[in-house]
């Protein structure tokens, strides 16, 4: 069977760096707090940087370390929700940052679930042969997503980007389930301009990143594990079988949470949101490059990756390096 093998990795996180001290002189809030409710410790605050550079940095350094040239990528795929333009889109700007002249490219917003999600499109292309070579990314620039007056959100949040590049080989398809509750959508809103129905003071309170913390940590902690369970079942895979659980990055509350409910020790489950914070679609990829260059993947190892988030939106995938 052919299936699309990550052949290289590549992030970008802004040098800026905002600790839990900085947040502090900004909202009525504390190291301690924040530390203990989210395991958050630092986020990186992009300066100059835009979303769409960003994706195409660690682009260029998944493409560098494939050793693929750039002419041979078939698509781009760019998952965000905070992209500087709506229009080009940020994988038309990555496909120009890198020269690949010959993929197509879009985007894909489906808020902390995106970078999941282009990845399990980018397999199933694959996977029906269609394409050979994918870029997927996550990019987002959060910190002009946030009410930076609004403590129950701003501490949450970083920048940054990662990516993937995807090569056609023989090997065990990659096997995925998703899901979107859309009734649950106003647990969790962002930057909804252009209503013309609303008044000013309306759209200005909904410009801002809005959330029911309570509630979405109760989706995540629910929903989680079912998909990695679901994703099991119709794999014939065992949770013991399953090297890392490379989560979405929201909360060390909500991974270990989900680790208690798969009964599974947490070390399984990799976690770098202590320096990044939540970089929504971005978080996935982001751990993905770090492990990779720290040299933790081994060939065959089998890994589940897990995003959730707006929408309400949850997916997940199995996948062996
Ligand atoms: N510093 C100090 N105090 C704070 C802060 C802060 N930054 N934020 C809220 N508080 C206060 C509240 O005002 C409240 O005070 P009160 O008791 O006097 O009313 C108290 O702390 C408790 O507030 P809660 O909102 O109940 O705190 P909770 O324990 O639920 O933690 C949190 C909040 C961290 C947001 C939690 O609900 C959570 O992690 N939710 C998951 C949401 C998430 O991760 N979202 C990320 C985006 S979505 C995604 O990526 C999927």
């Amino acid at each position: 069977m052919i299936t699309g093998k990550i052949c290289g990795t590549g992030s970008y996180v802004p040098p800026r760096v905002m600790d839990n001290d900085d947040m502090a002189k900004l909202v009525d809030t504390n190291d301690e707090w924040i530390r203990e409710r989210t395991g958050i410790a630092r986020r990186h605050i992009a300066k100059e940087e835009t979303t769409s550079w960003m994706a195409g940095q660690a682009a260029a350094r998944a493409v560098e370390q494939s050793g693929i040239a750039p002419e041979e990528i078939d698509m781009i795929i760019v998952a965000t929700s905070s992209s500087e333009t709506i229009y080009p889109c940020a994988a038309c700007e990555v496909q120009k940052e890198i020269g690949a002249v010959n993929a197509v490219g879009y985007d894909l917003n489906a808020a902390c679930t995106g970078f999941v999600l282009g990845f399990n499109t980018a397999q199933a292309y694959i996977q029906a042969g269609i394409y050979r070579t994918i870029l997927v990314a996550g990019a987002e620039s959060m910190s002009h997503m946030i009410d930076w007056t609004d403590r129950g959100t701003c501490i949450l949040f970083g920048d940054g980007a990662g990516a993937v590049l995807l090569r056609a080989q023989e090997g065990t398809p990659v096997r995925m389930a998703a899901h979107s509750d859309g009734k649950k959508g106003p647990a969790l809103t962002g930057l909804s301009r252009h209503r013309k129905d609303w008044d000013l003071e309306e759209e200005e309170k909904n410009a801002y990143i809005q959330m029911d913390g309570q509630g979405v940590f109760k989706f995540a902690v629910r929903k989680v594990p079912e998909i990695i369970e679901e994703i099991l079942e119709q794999s014939n895979v065992s949770l013991e079988e399953i090297n890392y659980f490379i989560l979405h990055q929201a909360n060390r509350r909500i991974i270990e949470a989900v680790a208690k409910r798969l009964k599974t020790d947490i070390s399984r489950f990799p976690m770098n949101l202590e320096e990044y914070a939540n970089t929504s679609a971005a978080t996935v990829p982001i751990l993905l490059d770090e492990m990779n260059r720290k040299g933790m993947f081994k060939e065959g190892q089998k890994l589940i990756m897990a995003g959730f988030g707006a929408g309400l939106t949850w997916a997940g995938c199995l996948f062996e390096w």
